[in-house]
């Protein structure tokens, strides 16, 4: 189990040392996933505005994709860092971006997103994800790919119990990643679509960790426990806080 642990007035760590969330990767045997840095900007804008929708209708809550490159650099890039500062114990937030492998596998080209966060997280253990790719990548199975690979990091290695996603009711590729790894459908909740202009039907979906289907490969895991233990070190802070209220209840 990594700890983790600072030395005071050290220049000597790590950009993964000091901020583990960056450390975090995920492998699949076609993918790799990763907390997306300020140096993956220029592969994630031009993925985010080269065409994400093959349906007519747009797929996402708000229509960010049909901004202008220029736009979305400003709003999306500063909307990924304002996700970034959820951090746990309890609400935590991770971006990752997913990128396709070269013949040695390495990092080929930033191809899509796949996020996944959890609120008050210590209680319900339950993950929620959304995720996109550039169109000319889709229909080949690598968004069945990316979920899986985050499903098994969540539930194997960060402690997930469940997970749970949504999308609208004609939304035939997410509802087919989600039913294809194990999701049932829990409800379904009137909402507006992208623009705010009509009703939609969102269909939630839920699936417990023991009804996962499991692909026939697993992940690769690397800086887990740094992570793990980065996010729930405040749980650890309150703890020893506790314990000095008690000692002086006690005195
Ligand atoms: C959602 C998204 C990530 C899925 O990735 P993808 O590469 O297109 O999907 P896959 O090729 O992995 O397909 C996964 C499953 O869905 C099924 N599927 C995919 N597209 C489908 C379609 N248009 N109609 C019916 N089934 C479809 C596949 O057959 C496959 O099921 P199977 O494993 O049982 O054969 C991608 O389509 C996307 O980025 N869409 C636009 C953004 C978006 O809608 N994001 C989600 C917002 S809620």
């Amino acid at each position: 189990m990594s700890e983790f642990h600072l030395n005071a007035d050290d220049p000597t760590h790590t950009l993964d040392q000091v901020w583990p969330p960056f450390g975090l990767l995920i492998e699949s045997p076609r993918l790799i996933l990763r907390q997306i840095r300020e140096t993956d900007f220029p592969g994630y804008l031009a993925a985010a505005s080269s065409g994400i929708m093959r349906t007519a209708r747009n797929s996402f809550a708000s229509p960010w994709d049909e901004n202008s490159p220029e736009k979305m650099a400003k709003n999306s890039l500063t909307w990924l860092w304002s996700r970034r500062a959820s951090i746990g114990p309890d609400s935590w937030y991770l971006m990752l971006a997913v990128f396709t492998k070269d013949e040695d596998g390495g990092e080929r080209q930033l191809i899509g997103m796949q996020d996944v966060w959890g609120q008050k997280w210590r209680v319900l253990r339950t993950v929620n994800s959304g995720s996109w790719m550039r169109s000319d990548h889709q229909g080949r199975g690598l968004g069945k790919e990316m979920r899986a690979a985050m499903l098994m990091w969540a539930f194997d290695h960060f402690g997930a119990e469940y997970a749970e996603s949504g999308a609208y009711d004609w939304n035939e590729a997410s509802l087919g990643v989600s039913k294809s790894l194990g999701y049932f459908q829990s409800g379904t909740t009137r909402v507006t679509d992208a623009h705010g202009k009509q009703p939609e039907w969102e269909i939630q979906l839920r699936l417990p960790k023991n009804d996962f289907l499991r692909p026939s490969w697993t992940v690769q895991v690397q800086g887990n426990d740094l992570l793990k233990d980065f996010m729930l070190l405040s749980d650890r802070h309150l703890s020893e806080a506790n314990d000095e209220e008690n000692d002086d209840d006690a005195g």
